[in-house]
């Protein structure tokens, strides 16, 4: 973090921006890329099997809206992610990229055959017609294949993010062990519960947009939406177990801020109302998936799009939590969140951190009587503003409301204690702390910083 320009995202903070950016894209590749690709090629080769041309011919129509999604919406914020990643944590994404190197590479390759049969499948669906559908259909089980491959290697780094295992030969500076690091202990269970999780909600959004293009026709919406309902049913219980196993392997210390990820601190109190909230959108979908399934010509719309929004929210309360149970840090035991090593951290103790800082002013980096509020504030920027705005959300100013300068000089040197164990711990020297103190309390007074700025 020290050896980069810094960036700071105002108001909204970068935590709320990435995670718009990443919940986006998880709900467009999970919905529309993998699981949408698996269910509508099962899909197409079940028409041909029945010899349904208007099934055939619903599926182009989800198709068209998938293939929208994936292209447009995908795409941007699967780019979004990577640009955010870099100005947000550069050491993090530096230390991923480089000991994942050549499969992340393999997935860029991988990635590129799978939007050209996304294309083929989708520009020849047309003009092949049904005459040729077997042929058609190649195309969509490589696409398929190729979307769930993108999935395997992604979830190897995510997997190793949370659950880094003997990834290290020896104590540190030691070398990477690439195969291990693939090879995590949580990379095959979360890989086996995106995927089906993924086949589910990809089959919920089918049922979805079956519903709206069946509108003419409820002979084909019956047999369209049991087809669908069938898949979501099937894939319930295999995403739990191997949820199940996939929470297994957590550590247990990121167990424990499962419900500080779920409501925030502000609001742990309300934990019943947290397993309330997930259990309620589950069993809407539960009761969507039947009711298409017995009645199919009678479920409204809004139960269709009701069971739309309580997959989202699922998506959305499992990507947050995930994320959060990782901190302190973003690649767990090794960087902590601010991109400080946990090795480095010793030593930084006693040089500071303001001597490696390459980019803060070098009148900075000596601290004195009259420059230690403009030091704080780059202190402040450099292992602060990744989770926190000054005045936006997730507001410092707000954290340290009601506290004085000497409070709040403690408090920093507990950041990472049993109250908020999610925070990675001050890093520097007394006199560097001091000085964060000294910017921090500014803020508390909004009327102060005037008066140092108008100095
Ligand atoms: C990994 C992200 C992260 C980093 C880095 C981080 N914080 Fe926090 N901090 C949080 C979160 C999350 C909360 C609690 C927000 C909530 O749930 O209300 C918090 C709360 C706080 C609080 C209030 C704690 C209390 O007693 O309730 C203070 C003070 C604070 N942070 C100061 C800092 C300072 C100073 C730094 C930089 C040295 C820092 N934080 C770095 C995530 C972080």
């Amino acid at each position: 973090m020290i050896d980069y320009p810094i960036f700071e995202m105002p108001v909204l903070g970068h935590r709320l921006i990435f995670a718009i950016d990443a919940i986006t894209h998880v709900l467009v590749s999970h919905g529309a890329a993998v699981g949408g690709s698996i269910v509508l090629a099962l899909t197409q080769w079940y028409a041909i099997k029945t010899n349904d041309q208007k099934l055939y011919d619903l599926v182009y129509k989800i198709l068209f809206v998938l293939f929208v999604a994936a292209t447009a919406i995908g795409a941007l914020t699967g780019i979004g992610i990577w640009i955010h990643a870099n100005i947000i944590d550069p050491p993090a994404i530096g230390s991923l990229l480089r000991v994942f190197f050549w499969k992340w590479f393999t997935e860029w390759i991988v990635f590129n055959v799978e939007l050209i049969f996304l294309l083929l499948w989708f520009l020849t669906w047309k003009t092949y017609g049904w005459e040729r559908r077997r042929e058609n259909l190649k195309f969509g089980i490589v696409y398929a294949v190729a979307s769930w491959l993108t999935m395997v290697i992604i979830t190897a780094i995510l997997g190793f993010m949370l659950t880094p295992g003997n990834w290290l030969k020896s104590e540190f500076p030691a070398q990477p062990d690439y195969v291990a690091s693939l090879f995590n202990p949580s990379w095959i269970p979360s890989l086996m519960f995106r995927t089906f999780f993924a086949i589910g909600f990809a089959a919920a959004i089918a049922m979805y947009w079956t519903w709206w293009f069946t509108r003419n026709d409820l002979e084909l919406r019956e047999k369209a939406e049991r087809w669908f309902g069938r898949i979501v049913l099937i894939t319930i219980p295999i995403t739990a177990v191997f949820g199940y196993w996939y929470y297994l392997q957590i550590p247990k210390e990121a167990k424990d801020l499962m419900f500080v990820a779920g409501l925030t601190t502000k609001y742990i109190g309300y934990k019943e109302l947290l397993i309330l909230a997930l259990l309620g959108a589950f069993a809407l979908i539960l009761v969507a998936v039947f009711a298409f399934y017995l009645k199919p010509k009678a479920v409204p719309f809004a139960l269709a799009s009701l069971m739309m929004i309580s997959y989202v929210f699922l998506v959305s309360e499992f990507e947050r939590i995930r994320e959060f149970i990782r901190k302190p840090y973003v690649i767990y035991g090794y960087m902590y969140a601010h991109g400080i090593r946990k090795f480095d951290v010793p030593h930084l103790e006693k040089t500071g951190v303001l001597k490696y800082a390459s980019f803060v002013p070098p009148e900075y980096r000596n601290i004195t009587e009259e420059n230690k509020v403009k030091v704080g504030e780059y202190l402040f920027k450099l292992e602060c503003r990744v989770c926190h705005s000054v005045n936006g959300v997730n507001a410092i100013t707000k954290k340290v409301k009601g506290l004085d300068e000497n409070a709040i000089y403690y408090r920093i040197g507990t950041l990472n204690s049993p109250a908020t164990p999610f925070m990675p711990p001050f890093v520097g020297t007394d006199e560097e702390r001091k000085a964060l103190a000294a910017y921090l309390a500014t803020l508390v007074n909004q009327k102060e910083v005037l008066m140092t700025k108008n100095k």
